[in-house]
């Protein structure tokens, strides 16, 4: 890829820590900054939770000035230490407890990740001091729309999932710290992404891996929510443009103009791998489901140089070709948490 960005950045970079880069977006963006950044020090620092994966990130080992540390954003001082002796400039938080389906079955990790993790990030990054800090939220704080309209960065924060609930706490705890200590942050809200390295509880990837094997593909509701989808390397360069072109203090909203009906994404890959329809399950819908997402993203292309490249054609067809050329990828995380997991969300919504 070549340089994506027209203007001169504001803020360059020497030295980043990335939270949560062994994740599906973290790492997708630690590989875009290795590709597209040389010179830069790179500080991967992840907890390995059940999505966090060193196989998706097992090929940037040894690669010049990166550096993996395993470790939880809660360890303030851990942080601070780290921060201190790298001589960290820039921080870009991705690190979080991501799934609305696991936050509706046990909200509490979430509270103490994505608020308390935020906070704690916050608490080390203060103490030692950086130069830019990029909050990496999501569109889901603004909470659900009707037919009409799109989320803008004045849209009232509305949660409606504890997952959406404890990332606007996290924004909200950000904002403070701009606007009480005067800590550079910049907070990015991204709509739902897809591509390779997505764990396959995320509907794009369970769908994929599902029709694969053949096995009965459950659809929530009606099948008639709709989410606005954007290839996770058109995100990872809009967080690298908030990182180095943002404003602090400013929020700005990431998307790719790209709304489908769940049913539509789901019948479009099973045409793709040419698998029956008859696959489909309607089941019982996820308790407080969000109607419709859909994100105003014009601000963000407007001060960050920055617009989405990828079709979701060309996109989709790259993903679905990724899933089924990496089998062993897929089957590393089919472990006994996973199969607990996806026994305890759908058993009974089969039953619907
Ligand atoms: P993910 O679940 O794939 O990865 C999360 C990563 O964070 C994992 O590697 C995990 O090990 C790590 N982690 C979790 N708790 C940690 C802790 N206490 N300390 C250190 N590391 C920890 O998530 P994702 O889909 O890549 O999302 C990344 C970020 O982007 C999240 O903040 C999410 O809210 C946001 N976001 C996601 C989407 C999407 O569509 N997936 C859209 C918009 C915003
Ligand atoms: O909008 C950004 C958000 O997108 C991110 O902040 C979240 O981290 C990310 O998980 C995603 O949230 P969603 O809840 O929209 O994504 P998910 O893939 O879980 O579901 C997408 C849609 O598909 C949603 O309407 C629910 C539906 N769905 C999902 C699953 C897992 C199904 O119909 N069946 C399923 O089995």
């Amino acid at each position: 890829m070549s340089q994506p960005f027209a203007d001169p950045p504001r803020h360059t970079p020497r030295c980043m820590l990335v939270t949560g880069g062994a994740g599906f977006i973290g790492s997708n963006f630690v590989r875009l900054l290795l590709r597209e950044r040389p010179g830069l020090r790179l500080i991967n620092y992840d907890a390995l939770t059940y999505a966090g994966n060193l196989r998706s990130i097992a090929d940037l080992d040894g690669h010049d000035g990166y550096l993996f540390v395993r470790g939880d954003i809660c360890e303030t001082e851990r942080v601070a230490a780290l921060l201190r002796e790298q001589r960290v400039d820039t921080i870009v938080h991705f690190a979080a407890e991501s799934h609305v389906d696991r936050s509706i079955l046990a909200g509490a990790e979430f509270v103490r990740t994505n608020v308390v993790g935020t906070q704690s990030l916050l608490d080390a990054a203060l103490q030692v001091g950086v130069e830019r800090f990029v909050q990496v939220s999501t569109d889901e704080v603004y909470g659900s729309l009707g037919p009409e309209g799109r989320f803008t960065e004045e849209t009232p924060l509305q949660p409606n999932s504890p997952y959406s609930a404890s990332k606007a706490g996290a924004d909200l705890l950000c904002r403070a710290a701009f606007h009480t200590h005067g800590f550079p942050v910049v907070i990015t809200r991204c709509s739902n992404n897809y591509g390779p390295y997505q764990f396959p509880e995320k509907l794009i990837p369970l769908m994929i891996m599902r029709a694969l094997a053949d096995e009965a593909l459950p659809v929530y509701g009606d099948g008639m929510n709709v989410r606005d989808w954007i290839h996770v390397e058109d995100h990872a360069a809009a967080v690298l443009a908030a990182a180095e072109r943002g404003r602090p203090g400013e929020v700005y909203n990431i998307g790719a103009d790209n709304e489908w009906p769940n049913i539509e994404i789901v019948r479009l890959i099973l045409r793709s791998l040419g698998k029956p329809e008859s696959l489909i399950r309607f089941v019982k819908d996820r308790p407080g489901h969000d109607r419709r997402y859909a994100i105003d993203s014009a601000k963000a292309r407007r001060e960050l140089s920055w617009a989405p490249r990828i079709s979701f054609e060309e996109g989709i067809a790259r993903t679905i070709a990724w899933y089924r050329e990496h089998g062993d990828w897929l089957s590393s995380i089919i472990t006994g948490e996973y199969r607990e997991y996806y026994e305890k969300n759908y058993a009974h919504k089969m039953q619907a």
